[in-house]
């Protein structure tokens, strides 16, 4: 028995070596920990379960029957995050680049099935070259197995990918598909295709980094929802999301006990928003004075930055946040901010997480580059999310909400459930000037005229009555007063019950 046992010992050795120490260590050289080194971090300490440890790849060609490595790449298994548990699969550069074979495939798809049948996330540690090139199509076959099971297990459970390494061609489409991306700075790549072949075909000479690093696809592409500093930073943040969030779709959101009184004042909140409604202010100012304990992940923080979307807590209960940020293009709803909200509200409304929304919006970012680019559908794919969306809605207008801007921000018209506006909210179809500029053109040169339409225009409008007189505004509240006021709405929607008429799924403008 005991010789069995040492044997046993002795291939798990083998197997935690992967690719061994030389290729180990040029793994440290690189700055990046190994496929076991990173589950250990992410994982509460001692919980990790590995499965299919022993897994070989069958392949024969390219001598390939005289290299096995135990695990074949990936280490896969489920762990436990602050006592919750998840799965993971994490792909090991030191054996064949991480790369996937139709096994290490099949390693991957295990973990995912059982995950949609336990009701439990899903997280990929991206670290490989892509498709195993000595398997051919039978690789091939493997990623088209895991996208399908990828789109399959989507707004099922949560799946999240951290691409820590390279991730290329075909390969990025499993991460895409997935309800978050983020990458590791200077150490991970995505793209379809790489500078060589971007070389050819367009004559354009770029770096991998400029190409598909961390900060191209979390600023310009919007592919990557987060950047970390390195690998450990990564994982303790990507710690920190999952508790956010449920388990899976048939989960409420974790409750964490809250110390932050649930009708804290702030009384800086009342001078916020400045008298002169030119001047911008920092919204995320707003949302950390509210949120228990200022806590608030951020979502894509380096994209389309004139909105900002991440989770955050109110009386230890998880929301999605998504507001008008006033200090970028005043706020104004384009192509990214669209794209990148109305996704993140896609994926509250899919695991039952309430949505919050602060409305700052002066209306659609006018000009060509946004016409060309299809506005219309984009901004179209707001709206659609909220109208759609069925979990709680609070929304609290702080100062402008003008045109069909408002219309798609969580308002009344859009099934909010609780729609507060702070006294010095705006809401029309657009400003005073804008409006009097058109509706009394023919006193455009009188300007004591002008001015007083503008003015008459600002009283009947520039305020939040006219649309608490109709009803669309259930109260005007005093700002200091927002969080409680949030809190008891939540409070009171947590049983809300409401569904969408039966279809097979809806066809949201892509
Ligand atoms: C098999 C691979 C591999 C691959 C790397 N290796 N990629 N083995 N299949 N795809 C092996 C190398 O042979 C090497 O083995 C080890 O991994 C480390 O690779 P290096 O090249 O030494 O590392 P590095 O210099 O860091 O470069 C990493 C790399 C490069 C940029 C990823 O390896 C590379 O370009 N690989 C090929 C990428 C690629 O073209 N993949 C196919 C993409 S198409 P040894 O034994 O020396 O350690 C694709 C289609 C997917 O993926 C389609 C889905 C539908």
């Amino acid at each position: 028995m005991s010789a069995i046992i040492a044997q046993l010992d002795e291939k798990r050795r083998l197997a935690r070596l992967g690719g061994g120490e030389k290729r180990i260590d040029a793994q440290h050289a690189k700055g990046k920990l190994t496929a076991r080194e990173r589950i250990e971090l992410l994982f509460d300490e001692g919980s990790f379960e590995e499965w299919d440890m022993f897994v070989e790849h069958r392949c024969s060609d390219f001598g390939m029957a005289e290299q096995k490595v135990p695990g074949d790449g990936v280490v896969t298994g489920y762990g436990l995050i602050n006592g919750r548990p998840m799965f993971v699969f994490s792909q090991d550069f030191t054996v064949f680049g991480g790369s996937l074979s139709e096994s290490h495939a099949k390693k991957i798809l295990k973990i995912m099935e059982k995950a949609v049948q336990v009701g439990a996330p899903v997280i990929g540690l991206n670290d490989s070259g892509g498709a195993r090139i000595q398997e051919g199509v039978n690789s091939l076959a493997g990623y088209a197995d895991v996208f399908l099971q990828n789109v399959l297990a989507s707004g099922v459970v949560p799946q999240i990918s951290m691409v820590m390494g390279p991730c290329a061609g075909g390969a990025v489409y499993s991460p895409a598909i997935t309800d978050f991306i983020f990458m590791v700075k200077d150490s991970s790549y995505m793209f379809v295709t790489g500078p060589d072949v971007v070389k050819t075909v367009t004559h354009e000479t770029v770096t991998h980094e400029q190409l598909g690093g961390a900060m191209t696809h979390a600023a310009r592409s919007g592919v990557a929802d987060g950047v970390f500093e390195n690998d450990v930073d990564a994982l303790l943040q990507l710690r920190r999301l999952m508790d956010f969030l449920p388990l899976s779709n048939r989960e409420k959101p974790p409750v964490v006990p809250c110390v932050d009184p649930l009708d804290r004042e702030d009384l800086s909140l009342d001078t916020l928003v400045p008298e002169n409604p030119n001047k911008p202010y920092d919204m995320k100012e707003l949302i950390t004075k509210i949120v228990d304990e200022g806590d608030f992940f951020e979502i894509g923080e380096h994209f389309a930055k004139n909105i900002l979307c991440g989770f955050a807590r109110m009386e230890g209960s998880t929301v999605g946040i998504i507001a008008n940020q006033p200090m970028v293009l005043a706020g104004c709803l384009d192509i990214g901010s669209s794209r990148k909200a109305a996704r993140f509200v896609r994926f509250c409304d899919c695991f039952n997480i309430p949505i919050l929304t602060f409305v700052d919006v002066p209306g659609f970012l006018p000009g060509t580059d946004q016409e060309y680019g299809g506005i219309i559908k984009h901004g179209a794919k707001l709206l659609f999310a909220y109208a759609e969306a069925t979990v709680p809605k609070v929304t609290v207008i702080t100062r402008k909400a003008y045109g069909g801007a408002y219309d798609v921000m969580s308002s009344k018209h859009v099934r909010g459930d609780v729609n507060f506006a702070w006294p010095t909210a705006e809401i029309a179809v657009m400003g005073a000037k804008g409006a009097v500029e058109i509706i009394f053109r023919q006193d455009i040169g009188d300007k004591a005229k002008i001015a007083a339409r503008t003015k008459e225009y600002e009283e009947r409008f520039a305020n939040p009555f006219r649309a608490a007189n109709l009803g669309f505004i259930d109260d005007v509240i005093l700002p200091h007063t927002t969080r409680g006021r949030i809190c008891r709405s939540l409070a009171m929607l947590k049983t809300k019950d409401i569904k969408n008429p039966w279809k097979k799924h809806a066809n949201i403008p892509l």
